[in-house]
């Protein structure tokens, strides 16, 4: 299965990777829904991945993304991520990643173009729109740091539930799904839409789509194949050349 899953990347013209955090589940990064290690298996989204909840605590939900943000800081790409990278640097112009991790790994690991769908925790920007003073002058430390004249507190650049998605990148990864032949669907769940609904996109439009994940996904129905394999164990051996 693996040869002519190697073959089916060699003929390939245009390859779309959606990766989901088991993508960086070897790095050291926590995913979300797996049943013991998920961090929604132990915090309530709701509670922290919502403006609502910036709102009713603005500490906690900046504290929390703080924490995330120096543990991702403190871990580097894996091998998946790095053979998605070493492609597309001998392939120029063939393989698009687009992914749902804010982690900025895929940035890390050297692939050019990479579609964040739901931000960077990395960055971060005003809650309410910026007015004159905001951002003129230093902005005040604190958690969250904010505009010492009018209060603005900036909070985490990420896509959080209820919000909408950026509509220039969800544009790009819309027209990735739609013009590939070769759709990787990678470490992810596939549970959230719009991201989830891709792999649609592309099998609709011509696309072999994949499936790399040691577990089940709500996503195996709209996939051609499987790969029970993890991303840093499979990605290198299907993109070698
Ligand atoms: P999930 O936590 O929902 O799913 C992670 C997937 O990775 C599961 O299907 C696991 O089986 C798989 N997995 C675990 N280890 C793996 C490995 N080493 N290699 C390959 N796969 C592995 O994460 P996402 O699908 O990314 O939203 O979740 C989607 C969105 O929900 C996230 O972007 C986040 C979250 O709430 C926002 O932050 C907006």
């Amino acid at each position: 299965m693996l040869e002519a899953l190697r073959e089916t990347v060699r003929a390939a013209r245009a390859i779309t990777v959606l990766s989901g955090a088991g993508m960086s589940a070897e790095s050291g990064v926590p995913t979300f829904r797996d049943a013991l290690t998920g961090l929604w298996a132990r915090f309530d989204p709701q509670q922290l991945a919502t403006e609502e909840a910036f709102r009713r605590d603005p500490r906690l939900v900046w504290d929390w993304y703080a924490e995330r943000r120096e543990a991702i800081a403190r871990v580097g790409p894996n091998a998946g991520h790095l053979a998605l990278a070493g492609f597309q640097q001998r392939h120029p112009g063939r393989l698009t990643v687009i992914t749902q991790n804010v982690d900025g790994l895929h940035q890390r690991a050297g692939s050019p173009g990479v579609l964040a769908l739901h931000g960077n925790i990395a960055d971060d920007r005003w809650l309410e729109a910026p007015r004159a003073c905001c951002g003129q002058g230093p902005i005040a430390s604190g958690r969250p740091p904010h505009c010492p004249a009018c209060g603005n507190l900036r909070r985490p650049a990420v896509v959080w539930f209820g919000e909408m998605l950026p509509e220039a990148e969800l544009e790009a990864a819309q027209a990735a799904a739609e013009g590939c032949d070769l759709m990787l669907v990678v470490g992810t769940s596939g549970e959230v839409y719009p991201a989830a609904g891709l792999a649609s996109v592309a099998r609709r439009a011509g696309a072999r789509v994949v499936i790399v994940n040691p577990h089940e996904t709500a996503l195996d129905n709209v996939a051609h194949q499987w790969l029970r394999q993890t991303a840093a164990v499979a990605l290198p051996a299907l993109l070698a050349d």
